[in-house]
Parts: C-alpha cells; structure tokens; sequence
C-alpha cells in the first residue's frame, strides 16, 4: 500500500471516529403518560433534570426525538422540544417516523418549520438524525410474529434517507450524519444491507431484559449486551454505531429468567453503561421518564423527574462482566444468535401526531404518543426519555478516533 493510501485510510478513520462524539441523552417521545401532549415546559423539566442528576457519570444534555412534529398536529408544527433544547442547551437526535406512510413530507417540513423560525440556534444543536426506528424489527419474522405493528422495508428506508438528504442539501445541517434505528438483529440480516449502505451511522435499540430464551438472568445482561453489540459491528463494515436504546425496567413482570428491579436497574447501568457506553459510545439510555401508558415495564430511572434517581448512579471501578467470563458462558454463547428482541421502546414513536398515517401499533411498549405511528412491539420500550444538558457532556474521543491518530501519526513518520 502506498503511503498516500495509508494516509487517505487513516484520516477517513480519524474523520469517522472523531464525528461520534460520545453524547449522553435520554430518549424522549412526544406524549405524556396521560397521552395528553408535550410542550416545551414539560422538556424544560426532562431536560433540566437530565443534566443535573446527582452522582450522574457525565452531563446527559442530549435527547433522542421520535418526531420533529408536535403531538396531534395536522399541519406540521415543529416539534416544542425544539424550544425547549434552545433554552437548555441540549443537543439534539432527530427522529422521523417512516412507517406506515409513503411520505416523510410532514416530517420535512416540521423541521423545515422550526428551522425557520429558530434558525441557527436550532441547528446548531442538531447531532443526527435518525430515518425511521426499529421499522425492519417489525417487518422481520419475530416482530410479525410478535404482531409488532406496521414496519417499513429496506427500499422504503433508503428512499426516505434519499428524500430527507435531499431536503436539506445547501442548508445549515447538510452535513449532519444520518442513521437509522433498529435492533441488533435487523442490522445482521443481509437483507438490509442497503439501509447499511446508505446511513452515516447505525443505531441500535438492544434490551437483554427482553432476550428470553437466552439466559437472560441480570449477571448475564453485560454479556448479552455485548454479543449483540460485537454481532453488530461485525456487520455494519466500519460505520459508527449510536446505542439509541438500552434499559433495564424497575417494574414489570419476570420475563423469562430478568426481573425488574431496581437493584437491576443499577446493575444493568454500571455493567452496560458505566462499562460499556459511557463516554465511549454515543449513548442514548433508556429512561429519563415513561411516557408510554401501554408498557407495562417501567424504566424510568427516577421518579417524576427529581434529580436523586432510584440508584446510585455513581459508576465503580471494577465491573463483574468480564472477557473470561464472558466466553465460558454459555447462556451468553448461545445467545447471539438468537433473535434480537426489540426494545420496549419500540413503540414509542413520537411521532406526529394524527397527522401521520396512523398505522397502527398495536404496540404494547410504545410510548405514548399521540401518534399513531408508535410500534407497538412489545419488546421496544421505547418510551421516551429526555435529556439535556448544558454544558458539558462526557466527550471522548472514541477508540477509533484514537486509532486513527495513532495511525496518522505513524504515516507522517513514513513520509
Ligand atoms: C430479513 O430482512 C427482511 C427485510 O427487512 C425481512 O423481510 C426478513 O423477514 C428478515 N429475516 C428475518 C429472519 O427476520
Ligand atoms: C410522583 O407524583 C405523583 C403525582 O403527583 C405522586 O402521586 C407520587 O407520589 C409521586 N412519586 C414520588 C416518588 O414522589
Ligand atoms: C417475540 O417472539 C418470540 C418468538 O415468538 C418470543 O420468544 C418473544 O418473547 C417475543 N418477544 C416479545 C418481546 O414479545
């Protein structure tokens, strides 16, 4: 190879890591748990709560949205946590419904909407944007069989990516990288490849709380985290992956061998979060609040939004999940083929409200929202959970942007 090659291979991976920023959100639906609609007080609080959290690893001052519409509007009015971020400082995953619809144009124009009525003070917030959520979970054989709701194929997808790109070409977030989100095990089926193919960076709803049939007992959760996590990578040919989903309920029933508990609740942060995500990944965790009334799993990790969560959220030093332990694990071996359950967010969808099509969920999970468009799978929590921050988040560079580094560094010293 030569070293003009080297050097053009390295500066893509120092580009490619150095853009994926480790932020640190909540996810955040549109509804409230009453079903009544979100507006901007409602984020204010989400979003003061989030970055002041006691004993918080890092400052949560991201959101992860569903929808850039406001619930129940008919004539895409931007979304109120789009005020609300401004006001806080919270940095912004935009989400887009894209099932049960042949159009992301009300979406388009939400946005379109608040861009002109913010301008750079929305934009300047804006860190993604994410085409659709857990759509190929829900058109895969376990979300049918799940009867997960209406769910979007990869041609679907690639069009709505292609319409949004075009959108926003020669505007101020042209240039924000776009994914999409799903579960693990719609990103490892080839079939989707092309979805691969068209986004920035892979988004990832995975929830072991939901693997039954898999040893899915709390000490396992880090292993099941990660086996899904490394299937992934193994796919996914180099592209950023975003954890836009992970959680661990504190109420809800025993699903197969995990219990929803908050001793597990704290478990599964330091064991996933703490080891795993934090300032490594960009992290979008699973909840700051439940909004979804159809979930009977609750993951919310305080109560009515104070800033003294359930647990300590204080991170240790050591973890239990090790790399030994991790391969003479059978319950863990086996899991990673199995099928990827979704997460509880799945329904969530935040989406607009009436306004879009209203395909229907029959969603258990979802959150709240007014739409219609929540998936209903069970397996989603998908709520909503909100985050922001003000200052700073837990930067890292990532691994990969240090790599690069390295690798940049010693091809100046060939030249
Ligand atoms: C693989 O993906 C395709 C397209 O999204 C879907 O139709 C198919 O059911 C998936 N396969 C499995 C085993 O879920
Ligand atoms: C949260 O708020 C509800 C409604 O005001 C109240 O009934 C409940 O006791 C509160 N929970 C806690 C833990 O403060
Ligand atoms: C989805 O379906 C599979 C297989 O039918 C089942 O084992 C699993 O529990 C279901 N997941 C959810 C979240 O309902």
């Amino acid at each position: 190879m030569r070293a003009s090659e080297l050097l053009a291979g390295a500066a893509a991976l120092l580009a490619s890591g150095v853009s994926a920023e480790a932020y640190l959100g909540f996810n955040s639906g549109n509804t409230l748990p009453s079903r009544e609609a979100k507006f901007k007080k409602d984020w204010v609080q989400e979003f003061t709560t989030a970055q002041n959290l006691k004993n918080s690893p890092g400052v949560f001052n991201a959101v992860r949205l569903y929808t850039n519409i406001q619930a129940y509007s008919q004539t895409s009015e931007p979304i109120e946590a789009f005020e609300a971020a401004i006001e806080t400082n919270t940095k912004i995953l935009l989400g887009v419904w894209a099932s049960g619809t042949n159009t992301i144009e009300p979406e388009i124009k939400a946005l379109q909407n608040g861009i002109a009525k913010y301008g750079k003070k929305l934009t300047d917030l804006i860190i993604g944007a994410s085409i659709g959520s857990e759509d190929l979970y829900r058109v895969s054989v376990t979300g049918i069989q799940n009867k997960s709701g209406v769910g979007a194929g990869p041609a679907e997808l690639v069009k709505f990516i292609s319409d949004w790109k075009k959108a926003f070409q020669g505007t101020a977030i042209a240039n924000v990288p776009i994914g999409h989100v799903d579960t693990w095990d719609a990103w490892t089926n080839g079939t989707n490849k092309p979805v691969i193919d068209a986004v920035d960076w892979v988004g990832v709803d995975e929830y072991p709380y939901y693997e039954n049939g898999k040893g899915n007992n709390i000490e396992n959760s880090g292993y099941l985290f990660d086996r899904a996590y490394d299937a992934i990578e193994g796919a996914v040919g180099g592209k950023p992956i975003w954890v836009t989903e992970t959680g661990w309920p504190y109420v809800g029933q025993t699903w197969d061998q995990a219990e929803a508990t908050i001793k597990n609740q704290q478990y599964y942060w330091q064991e996933v979060g703490c080891r795993k995500l934090f300032g490594k990944v960009p992290t979008f965790w699973y909840n700051l609040r439940d909004s979804n009334p159809d979930n009977e799993m609750k993951f919310a990790i305080t109560d009515n939004l104070s800033t003294t969560p359930h647990f300590d959220l204080t991170c240790p030093k050591t973890f239990k999940t090790t790399p030994k332990a991790s391969s003479s694990s059978a319950s863990a071996t086996s899991a990673a083929t199995g099928t990827g359950v979704s997460s509880p967010s799945s329904m969530e969808s935040g989406s607009s409200g009436s306004g879009s099509s209203g395909s229907g969920s029959s969603g258990s999970a979802s959150s709240g929202t007014a739409s219609s468009s929540e998936p209903a799978t069970v397996t989603a929590p998908a709520e909503s959970a909100v985050a922001t921050g003000s200052a700073t988040s837990v930067k890292g560079v990532s691994a990969a942007a240090v790599a690069g580094m390295t690798l940049l560094v010693g091809v100046f010293a060939m030249l």
